[in-house]
């Protein structure tokens, strides 16, 4: 046996770009990682109630090599009791990453791997396997950011990868759902976007860009309750959302918060004209991401660092519905993602969903967008399924989903 455990210092760094690149250029939404992403986006991150433990992402190396990896971590319990309000408490414990090289394959790298792995675990009342980026480090738990590959929402196992799948389920994890990824073309020219971004009722003075300019907002207005930093995390949107509507329906915490420079709670234009939608009113927000069921005048918990714009539906000052999209810019190539796509239950069937994704894709399409990807769980979601195959969504890929 030439290979050996280590958990992560520092100078494994460059090795550990190397490994990853070798073991996920063949993934679905892949971009190469360089050392400084590793750092920023694993390494030096920090969140209100989370930070990177070295101890708990473990490399297999052989030589100078990194072979394997396996990344551990203890969710803050106050995230665990926002995901899920019955929690009864204790600590629940993550895996992520785990993915040994080819060629050291079938030499017992993953199984030491997952053992260390749950030895750092020893303890937890649950650990799960996190497909749905429900850490900090490997989806977009903070908000649209293209994830390190994967789904628009995070990092997944690719459905047809029996043989992770059987590791994991001798180990006593299975799937929680299957998703699939949509895609569409947003090969459209400039006239046919204006046209689409007609279709959907605009407020009367709602800005089509950036709501910092048009909102007269002041960018440093003072957030609303449950807009500070630190904040513990309401379950967000999701937690609300019935059938029909939304992407995903993976609970995403904001724990991971940051409330930036520029961040305005109360985006939407007074004017916002009602419409034939139930009376719901619409708007575009860029600088922060409305909390569905929530006063729009409280601004949101998310501030992402990234660019993204929102399609949102406003009634009674109450964000009911909310289409979020994002450039995913690390594979520079005007490729788009829906991050969220949710109507309050009170508010379906009057045709909010389809409208919403209209403006949001008008959106993608009017800042460049060529092409959009969604996720869903169809099973669980089947009229977000219908509703992405109704705007011309095709399915493109299949995710085992822990
Ligand atoms: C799942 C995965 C990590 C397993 O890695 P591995 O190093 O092959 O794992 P192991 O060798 O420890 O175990 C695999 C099986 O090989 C066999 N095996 C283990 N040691 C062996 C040996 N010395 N000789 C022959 N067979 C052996 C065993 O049947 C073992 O199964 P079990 O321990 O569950 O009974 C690997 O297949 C992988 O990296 N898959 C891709 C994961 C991925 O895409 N991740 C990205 C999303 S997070």
């Amino acid at each position: 046996m030439s290979w050996r455990i280590d958990p992560y210092s520092d100078a494994r760094l460059p090795a550990l770009a190397v490994w990853w690149n070798e073991a996920f250029r063949g993934m679905r939404n892949y971009w190469p990682v360089g050392p400084e992403a590793l750092r920023t986006r694993i390494i030096e991150r920090r969140t209100a109630v989370e930070s990177f433990d070295p101890s708990g992402l473990l490399l297999a190396v052989d030589g100078d090599r990194v072979v394997g990896a396996i990344h551990a971590g203890i969710q803050p319990e106050s995230v665990s009791r926002a995901l899920d309000p019955a929690w009864e408490g204790g600590t629940r414990g993550w895996v992520a990453l785990l993915c040994v090289l080819p060629g050291w394959r079938r030499r017992g790298v993953g199984g030491a791997l997952w053992d260390r792995a749950r030895a750092c675990l020893a303890g937890c009342r649950e650990v799960f396997v996190d497909g749905q980026g429900l850490g900090p480090y490997y989806g977009n738990s903070d908000g649209p950011a293209t994830p390190f590959f994967g789904t628009p929402e995070g990092l997944s196992l690719p459905a047809e990868d029996g043989v992770t799948r059987a590791f994991l389920e001798r180990r006593g994890h299975r799937p929680q759902a299957l998703g699939r990824t949509y895609e569409k073309l947003l090969c459209v020219g400039p006239s046919e976007a204006a046209r689409a971004r007609e279709s959907t009722p605009l407020p009367a003075a709602a800005p089509t860009g950036d709501t910092d300019a048009g909102s007269g907002m002041s960018p440093n207005a003072t957030l609303g309750k449950g807009a500070e930093p630190g904040a513990v995390p309401r379950v967000s949107a999701n937690a609300t959302v019935g059938k029909g509507a939304e992407p995903g329906a993976v609970p995403r915490v904001s724990a991971n918060a940051t409330v930036g420079k520029g961040a305005e709670p109360g985006a939407v234009p007074g004017s916002a004209r009602p419409n034939a939608a139930g009376g719901a009113e619409f708007a575009l927000v860029t600088g922060f991401l409305p909390e569905l069921g929530r006063p729009i005048a409280e601004g949101g918990i998310f501030r992402p660092a990234h660019p993204f714009v929102a399609a949102i539906a406003v009634g009674d000052g109450v964000t009911v519905g909310l289409a979020a999209a994002y450039e995913m810019t690390e594979l520079g190539r005007g490729h788009w993602g829906v991050y969220q796509l949710v109507v309050e239950e009170a508010w379906q069937g009057q045709g909010l969903g389809r409208m919403l994704l209209a403006r949001a894709l008008a959106e993608a399409t009017a800042r460049g967008g060529r092409s959009c990807e969604a996720l869903t769980l169809p099973e669980r979601s089947p009229g977000a399924a219908r509703l992405y195959e109704a705007a011309g969504f095709a399915a493109v890929a299949e995710w085992a989903v822990y």
